[in-house]
C-alpha cells in the first residue's frame, strides 16, 4: 500500500494519500488548499490516478482542497450526510464504505468536535479527524459541537476498536504524526474522566480562543461552489421537468454514474445505464462503449446532486458527441420537485 501522511505546517494539518499500489487509483483524506500542487505533483511522480478527496468535517482552521482537486484532476469530493460544505458530490453516513481500487474505507459517524465529523477505518487504521487527537481531542464549543455526542463517539465507537489500531488525527501541534487505540485509553488525559458529566464539564470550561482562521475558512468551506453553472449556460444541461420527459423515450440513453452502494441507499431510475464515475473516461473514449450509444442517441448524465455529471458531460462534449446533457441537481432536484417519494430497495427499480 501506498501512504503518505502530508502536514500543512501553518495549520497543524495532516492530511493523508492512500493508494494499494503504483499507476493505481488514490484517495486523499483532509487536504488543504494551499498544498494541492504539492499533492498533484506526488499524484504524478507516483502515477497515481485521484478518484476521491474526501473531507472527515467541514474545518474552522484552513480552507479545503476539496474544490482544487476537484478542478484539476475530476475527483468525486466526498463528506458526511450532515455537512453543509456545497463542494460534496458523494454523500456517505455511518456503515457506508469508500472503494477505491484495491482499497476500502468504513465509515464511522462520530460528531461531537462538529455535528458533520467522520472517522474512516481500515484494518490496521483509523482517521479521526479532529474527533479523537494524539493525547486530545476535538474542541466541541462551535460549529454544532456536543460534548456529549464526543462522549458516545470517542467511548463507544472509536475506543471499541483494537487497541493495535493506528489512530491518524487531522491534526497535531506539537509534532506528533500516529499513535494506537490501546495508548490513547491509556495516556489521554481527556480520557480519564469517570462519566459522560464529567467530560462534559471539562469541555465546557476549556475556553479555548476561536482559531485564526475561522472567520474565513468556514464560510469558505461552506460556499466552494458546484461546477453546474457554467455547465448550463452552455447549454449543456437539462431540468427536471425535460428529464421527465426524457424518461423512456427510445432516442435518449440515461447514465446513471453513481456507485452501487448509492443506488442502493437512494434507489434507481428505471431503464438507465449504468457506468460508475470512475470508467467514465475509458467508456467515452472513440470506440468506447458508452462512446457508441452516445453517437446514436442523446445521452443524459445523472447523479445524486449533479456535480459528478457535470463533470462527464463536459468529458462527453470534449470528444464530440455534442448531444450529450446531464440532469442538472441531480436526483436530490429531481426527488425535491418530483416529489414522488418511495423507500429505497435493494432489490426493485424505484423512481425516486
Ligand atoms: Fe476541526
Amino acid at each position: 500500500m501506498i501512504f503518505r501522511q502530508m502536514l500543512d505546517a501553518a495549520s497543524g494539518t495532516y492530511s493523508y494519500l492512500l493508494a494499494s499500489r503504483r499507476g493505481g487509483e488514490a484517495l486523499i483524506i483532509d487536504p488543504v488548499l494551499e498544498k494541492v500542487d504539492r499533492y498533484v505533483q506526488i499524484l504524478n511522480e507516483l502515477d497515481l490516478r485521484l478518484v476521491k478527496a474526501i473531507d472527515t468535517h467541514l474545518h474552522a482552521d484552513h480552507i479545503t482542497g476539496l474544490g482544487a482537486l476537484r478542478e484539476r484532476t475530476q475527483c468525486i469530493t466526498v463528506m458526511g450526510e450532515q455537512s453543509k460544505a456545497d463542494v460534496v458530490s458523494m454523500r456517505v453516513n455511518d456503515g457506508d464504505r469508500i472503494d477505491i481500487e484495491g482499497l476500502r474505507l468504513g465509515v464511522i459517524y462520530t460528531p461531537g468536535h462538529t455535528d458533520d465529523s467522520y472517522s474512516f477505518s481500515m484494518e490496521d487504521r483509523v482517521f479521526t479527524g479532529d474527533t479523537l487527537l494524539i493525547r486530545g481531542t476535538g474542541r466541541t464549543d462551535f460549529q454544532n459541537g456536543d460534548p456529549r455526542a464526543q462522549y458516545e463517539s470517542i467511548f463507544n465507537r472509536l475506543l471499541k476498536l483494537p487497541d493495535q489500531t493506528l489512530v491518524y488525527p487531522a491534526h497535531d501541534y506539537k509534532g506528533e504524526t500516529v499513535s494506537t487505540i490501546g495508548e490513547e485509553k491509556a495516556y489521554n488525559p481527556r480520557l480519564r474522566v469517570q462519566s459522560v458529566e464529567q467530560y462534559v464539564e471539562l469541555m465546557t470550561n476549556l475556553k479555548l480562543p476561536n482559531p485564526k482562521m475561522m472567520d474565513v475558512a468556514v464560510p469558505a468551506n461552506g460556499k466552494i461552489g458546484l461546477s453546474q453553472g457554467e455547465v448550463a449556460r452552455r447549454g449543456w444541461a437539462v431540468t427536471t421537468g425535460e428529464f421527465a420527459h426524457a424518461i423512456g423515450q427510445s432516442g435518449t440513453a440515461i447514465v446513471d454514474i453513481r456507485e452501487i452502494t448509492e443506488q442502493e441507499e437512494q434507489g434507481t431510475v428505471p431503464e438507465t445505464l449504468h457506468v460508475p464515475y470512475a470508467a467514465l473516461a475509458d467508456t467515452l473514449r472513440p470506440g468506447g462503449v458508452l462512446h457508441q450509444t452516445g453517437i446514436a442517441k442523446k445521452l443524459i448524465f445523472i447523479c445524486t446532486f449533479g456535480e459528478r455529471s457535470a463533470i462527464a458531460v463536459q468529458l462527453a462534449q470534449a470528444v464530440g458527441l455534442d448531444q450529450a446533457r446531464h440532469l442538472h441537481g441531480g436526483l436530490a432536484e429531481w426527488r425535491a420537485r418530483t416529489q414522488v417519494h418511495q423507500e429505497p430497495s435493494v432489490n426493485s427499480s424505484l423512481v425516486w
